[in-house]
């Protein structure tokens, strides 16, 4: 049965993960993934988090089943902070919340559903995009391409080619869009640019579908969500994945959602039975614990005002991580000017390193990033900055 069976390639970012794991020299640095360390290198639990799980173990409550569609609360705590407390549209009973595994369940929930809406839709995705849009999207049987994002020359976006691409699309397309710290890039559209490409998207009806696995590390919760905002005002259909991977520093626990915004509540109660026969097929039901320690956070005012303030703490810190490589690399003498890293938002910088850089990287110093030259600027720290910078300096020399 399995004599012919190819060995599959290794995720390309998370099986840097399993490289990581292998590689013996104690000076190694993971800046693969995007997983966020505090100082001490250690990837923090946070302490709104630990408060929730003591009165959850206290309590001791059962672990039943969870409904299809996952906890109620959890749900309506998701609505909030994607479409603000007081959104007429979540008023009117329009948005579908399900609680997902992790944002990636959520796509893929998400992608399942979109395949039986629209089995014939094309799907386009930023050029570059996390790796793993294409493969979900592609997996859900689905002909993805991309949209130009990334302009090299100027580490900006590509306005008028994204904007052209997506023009030329066919009508109802699916177009994933990353709401903000776009992955791999860092770089995000400012709001004069997604009223363009809501524009676009409004006058070719296409899909949006926006991933936001980082809300709170570009500017805070609410300015993040601004994208979404814009799109539910705009009064269009769409579909949001979002996370508590990084927010929250769960990310085992795989925390997620799908939110699907419908015309009215009739229509939402439609979505919603059908979502729920994609989740039942997929793994019937979701797990309790993460979401309930996420809920019982963000539906109390002071765990949630100490969350915000973890969360503005492992933002500034990144922040502080950036200005320092900046700085390091131009004292070791590096000519290139890295100031655009400054202006990145979210964990990655996608740092212009070749793919042979990076390889230089791994096999000469230890230091673990993905081929395409994203760096997980949130995995750097006092200790390791030094040396990532003499390594980076060494390989551009
Ligand atoms: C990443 O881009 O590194 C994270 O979103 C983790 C993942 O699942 O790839």
């Amino acid at each position: 049965l399995f004599s012919a069976v190819e060995m599959a390639p290794r995720d390309p970012i998370l099986g840097l993960n399993e490289a990581f794991g292998a590689d013996t020299r104690p000076t190694k640095v993971n800046l693969g993934v995007g997983v966020y360390f505090n100082d001490a290198g250690r990837i923090p639990l946070l302490r709104a988090v630990q408060a929730a799980e003591r009165a959850r173990i206290e309590a001791a409550p059962p672990r039943g089943y969870l409904p299809i569609e996952g906890i109620p609360a959890y749900n309506t705590a998701v609505q909030t902070l994607l479409f603000g407390a007081d959104a007429a549209l979540l008023a009117n009973g329009q948005v579908v919340t399900v609680q997902a595994l992790g944002g990636t369940g959520a796509l893929k929930i998400g992608a399942d559903y979109l395949k039986r809406l629209l089995p014939d839709a094309r799907v386009a995705i930023s050029d570059p995009s996390w790796e793993n849009h294409r493969a979900l999207f592609e997996a859900a049987g689905f002909e993805v391409q991309n949209y130009p994002y990334y302009d090299a020359a100027t580490h900006g976006v590509d306005l008028p080619g994204m904007l052209a691409s997506l023009a030329a699309l066919p009508p109802r397309s699916i177009v994933v869009l990353h709401a903000c710290c776009h992955n791999p890039t860092g770089v995000d559209l400012t709001l004069e640019q997604w009223r363009e490409v809501l524009t676009v998207i409004t006058e070719r009806e296409h899909v949006p579908f926006l991933d936001i696995a980082y809300q709170g590390f570009s500017e805070g919760i609410d300015a993040d969500a601004h994208a979404v905002r814009m799109f539910a005002a705009a009064g269009l259909p769409f579909f949001v994945s979002s996370s508590f991977s990084k927010s929250f520093s769960l990310y085992g626990e795989r925390v997620g959602a799908l939110s699907i915004v419908t015309g009215n509540r009739d229509e939402a109660a439609r979505v919603l039975s059908q979502v729920k026969r994609v989740i039942r097929t997929n793994y019937s039901n979701p797990p309790t614990h993460g979401a309930s320690v996420v809920s019982a956070v963000l539906n109390d005012a002071g765990l949630r005002a100490m969350w915000e303030e973890e969360l503005g703490e492992m933002r500034e810190r990144i922040r502080t991580m950036r200005l320092t490589l900046v700085d390091l690399l131009a004292q070791r003498g590096v000519q290139r000017d890295f100031s655009f890293v400054k202006q990145q938002r979210g964990m990655f910088s996608y740092s212009g390193l070749s793919a042979a850089q990076v390889e230089r990287l791994r096999s000469e110093f230890g230091i673990f990033a993905v081929s395409s030259g994203r760096i997980c600027v949130a995995a750097l720290n006092s200790r390791n900055i030094g040396g990532v910078a003499d390594a980076i300096a060494e390989v551009l020399r």
